[in-house]
């Protein structure tokens, strides 16, 4: 009897799992799979790897007129863009590379899957960056630092001989949003990625991603040369140590010819670096530089670097690099976090972007939630890149944005570049939540094409991934478009950051004080709060950090009255009656803040729920219980800080808020 039951429960459960929605699937979601235009509706010369996708991609799923696919060498200056032309009989698409044929195919594909209109197409593309690059911080024992979405994708062990399917899939899945390049694994570099064995499985994985455009790069340990071979040091300047990475790279390339180039985290939280030596960035750059320019290769070298210092740790990189101005290889571009503390909710931008006129540079983002509630909280980041990079710097006079400054428009870089730490791992959905798929595809879309807005990204993806219902399309978008702030909103208002409980970065811990440990590393170094008021100073009275701006940002952040209020609590210790300007006094406004992230969440709850009829039950309930999650951290965040900061604030919580729980 026992056993009839089980075989009736797996025979139940059989169709349910079968066609079950556990979001594998991505954006990629084509309607009517294997129902494509047959072979003989497909014109293309050639039969390069690259173009068998793009034939098989249209033979399973396009289904509208024949499909011209052509390389057109007269092409080449809009690089790996292409150009959709159709007629009543045929679309053309044309590139001078055949990955750009791809990308043209995944176009029309997106566009048919977004019922948008395919006739009379007349489209140019070319992307705003040449390297579109991902970066994985994962290890080599599997696990990744700062992922919420399982173990690595990378099967270091199993790898050269076993083949997961999914490094296939995720080629794929990167090259149908234009992603051409991959760092795989953390920049907290073991030094044993350069090993011969761990280049023969590197090798496995570039051969792979090949015919999907994408290339690979590894990030590297300053100090290899000593811990693998045991050379004395690891000294940029030690003619033993520059032919070690010749020899390597000359290894490396004889294995991958077409690699990418280094990544490098050096003499920044404990990895060894050229520092070490008495020399400088620019030293260490150069000779990685110089080691992988026969072949093609760059170097990008973080400008992530602080140390426990007096020196306000925001200030730090411009301190370190501006000096080097000019003083890299032209294969060297600068790597800069678009905030100078940390992936906060919301930072202001690097005053590094611009400063350095002669150096290029490209922007880091971080896709995976390391801040924003790891893969528990829903936040749509295309609004925070957004932000950023139409950020005005003013460098070169009004107008100079960090796309302007990092594109190729303002500064005639050999190449440009834009990379985002990665959120992907083995979880069946990629990213543990199901919206967090929509970062990496609008990480994706914006290295395209940065001009493109928040809710043209936001409503393509709905498309994809759900449905293009508009009763789901339109309350869903709202939901994202708003969710960052949100976040802002019920973690750190008003320019607070850093007061997360150390280590995880998750909870709040605003009360946190490292006594005898670094400062640097402590809530209460980033807040201030005391009776008189609340943030960091960094005008002139304080850390003046706002001189590192150029002129008027310099004068307007070091100005309490033309400072944008959501960045208030970043640039000035603010009394806690100081009147903002919608008449409430700080405490008051800063209360009110949380108190609308609370909400926000509350309300993207009643609205999911209302989309039950349109979604699969797995995704539903999926995301029905991680906006509970988020929830109950959106209340944790708000009694937290509130009651902690009103220990110096001494006002009542305002009566219309919702009362600490
Ligand atoms: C953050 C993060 C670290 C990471 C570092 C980096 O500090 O918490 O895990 O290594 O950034 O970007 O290098």
């Amino acid at each position: 009897m026992q056993n009839f039951k089980a075989y009736v429960l797996i025979f139940l459960l059989i169709p349910f799992s079968m066609f079950a929605e556990d979001g594998s699937q991505l954006w990629l979601r084509f309607p009517n799979v294997k129902n494509g235009i047959s072979a003989d509706k497909i014109i293309s010369k050639g039969n390069n790897p690259t173009i068998e996708i793009a034939k098989n991609e249209l033979t399973n799923f396009w289904q509208g007129q024949t499909v011209e696919l052509r390389t057109d060498k007269a092409l080449k200056n809009q690089k790996d863009g292409y150009t959709i032309k159709s007629s009543s009989d045929k679309i053309t698409i044309s590139s001078s590379k055949e990955i750009g044929l791809l990308y043209g195919v995944y176009h029309i594909l997106r566009l048919q899957q977004t019922k948008s209109n395919i006739n009379n197409l007349n489209i140019t593309e070319k992307p705003s960056y040449d390297v579109r690059i991902l970066n994985h911080w994962d290890n080599l024992d599997g696990t990744i630092e700062r992922g919420y979405a399982g173990y690595s994708l990378w099967k270091w062990e199993d790898l050269p001989n076993k083949i997961s399917p999914r490094y296939k899939e995720y080629a794929r899945a990167n090259a149908s949003i234009g992603i051409n390049s991959v760092v795989l694994n953390n920049v907290n570099a073991s030094p044993n990625i350069l090993r011969k064995d761990y280049l023969d499985k590197v090798k496995v994985l570039a051969d792979i991603f090949r015919p999907y455009g994408i290339k690979v790069y590894l990030s590297v340990n300053f100090a290899s040369p000593k811990v693998l071979s045991g050379l004395e040091n690891s000294d940029p300047l030690n003619k033993n140590v520059q032919k070690w990475w010749k020899d390597k790279a000359s290894e490396i390339y004889q294995t991958i010819p077409d690699f990418g180039g280094f990544l490098v985290k050096a003499n920044s939280e404990g990895q060894p670096g050229p520092q070490d030596y008495g020399r400088t960035h620019a030293d260490g750059a150069n000779m990685m530089a110089d080691a992988l320019k026969p072949y093609g290769g760059n170097i990008m070298w973080r400008a992530f670097v602080y140390s426990p210092s007096k020196e306000d740790r925001a200030k730090q990189a411009y301190l370190e690099f501006v000096p080097l101005d000019g003083k890299f290889r032209d294969n060297v571009i600068v790597q800069i976090k678009n905030g100078p503390i940390d992936f906060q909710p919301r930072e202001a931008f690097n005053p590094l972007f611009g400063a350095l006129k002669k150096t290029p540079e490209m922007v880091e983002f971080q896709i995976t939630q390391e801040y924003l509630g790891f893969s528990n909280h829903l936040a749509f980041l295309a609004p925070l890149f957004k932000e950023v990079l139409d950020s005005d710097t003013y460098s070169d006079g009004k107008g100079s944005t960090i796309a302007k400054l990092t594109d190729g428009t303002l500064r005639k870089n050999k190449f440009t570049a834009i990379s985002a730490v990665a959120n992907i791992g083995e979880d069946k959905n990629w990213t543990g939540h199901h919206f967090a798929q929509a970062n990496w595809y609008a990480f994706g879309r914006l290295a395209w094409n940065h001009s493109l807005s928040s809710e043209q990204i936001a409503d393509e993806w709905i498309k994809m991934t759900f449905t293009d219902n508009q009763d789901f399309v339109k309350p869903v978008k709202d939901i994202m478009l708003t969710s960052r702030e949100s976040v802002v909103d019920y973690m750190m208002p008003l320019g607070l950051h850093h007061i997360f409980a150390s280590g995880h970065h998750y909870g709040p811990e605003p009360w946190g004080d490292y006594k005898g440990g670094r400062p640097d590393w402590s809530p209460v170094y980033y807040h201030q709060a005391n009776e008189k008021g609340i943030g960091f100073d960094r005008t002139k009275s304080g850390s003046n950090a706002v001189s590192q701006y150029f002129p008027p940002l310099d004068e307007l952040y070091g100005n309490i009255k033309t400072t944008p209020e959501n960045l208030i609590l970043w640039f000035h210790h603010v009394p806690w009656d100081y009147k903002m300007k919608d008449g409430k006094m700080l405490w008051e406004e800063l209360a009110y803040k949380y108190d609308s992230g609370v909400k926000n969440v509350r309300e993207y709850q009643k609205t999911w729920d209302k989309m039950q009829t349109y979604v699969d039950s797995e995704r539903f309930a999926h995301v029905q219980s991680r906006l509970k999650i988020q929830t109950k951290d959106a209340v944790w965040w708000k009694d937290a800080c509130l009651l902690y900061f009103q220990q110096f604030s001494k006002q009542p919580i305002p009566y219309d808020i919702e009362r600490p729980v």
